[in-house]
């Protein structure tokens, strides 16, 4: 999990390849159980907090705000959506609250780097994104090294153009090669089929 966390923003966040979207999976839970109370929409602004604008949210978004990008142990607003019922500071106050599933997104979305848009095709020219094939055998995980001597394990995927693709807890990233440390570069290109 810490892995994948550090991974996330080493590599996914800066390339903008999230895979929780804020406007698909994020808003709607905020629609859903916070705007009632948090939100220009309904006039209430309850602590000053305010979820569907997103220039409000943003400024939420910081460390040692109330959303820390990437770390959602340090999240002030994971810590309430997770509180039990029947404790005073738990959002929202009524009802069951965020399903599992919700809280899953809410925290992958924080791991991620908490975007607000989607970053999509800022690619260099010439990189088509193509889908990543999934191969029915499970190959073995090796170690990379980034060009800044950060060590994380992946499964090797594919070369694409000057990306490299390395799949870690069955989640696609896409590496540009001049990430990685000579030698990782070095053992992709190899690979290259
Ligand atoms: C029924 C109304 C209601 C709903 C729904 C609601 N809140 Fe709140 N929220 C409040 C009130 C009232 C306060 C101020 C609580 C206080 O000061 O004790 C508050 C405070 C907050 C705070 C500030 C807490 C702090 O410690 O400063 C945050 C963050 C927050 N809400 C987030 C949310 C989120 C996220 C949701 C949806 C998952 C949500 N709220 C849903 C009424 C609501």
């Amino acid at each position: 999990m810490l892995r994948a966390a550090f991974f996330g923003l080493w590599i996914g966040f800066p390339l903008g390849l999230h895979a929780v979207d804020f406007k698909r999976d994020i808003a709607p839970i905020f629609k859903k159980h916070c705007y009632e109370c948090h939100s220009e929409a309904s006039g209430k602004k309850k602590n000053g907090y305010v979820f569907d604008d997103l220039k409000v949210l943003a400024g939420d978004i910081r460390p040692s705000g109330m959303i820390d990008p990437g770390r959602p142990g340090q999240s002030p607003l994971m810590e309430l959506l997770t509180l039990p019922p029947g404790d005073n500071r738990r959002m929202p106050p009524d009802g069951d609250g965020l399903s599992p599933k919700e809280i899953k997104l809410m925290r992958d979305w924080i791991t991620e780097g908490a975007g607000l848009e989607k970053k999509s095709t800022t690619k260099p020219s010439g990189l088509t994104p193509k889908k990543v094939p999934d191969k029915p055998e499970a190959p073995a995980p090796e170690q990379w090294t980034s060009a800044d001597g950060k060590v994380i394990t992946a499964v090797f995927v594919a070369v694409e153009g000057g990306v490299v693709v390395l799949k870690m807890n069955g989640k696609p990233y896409r590496v540009p090669l001049e990430k990685l440390s000579e030698a990782s570069r070095k053992q992709a290109v190899e690979r290259k089929p």
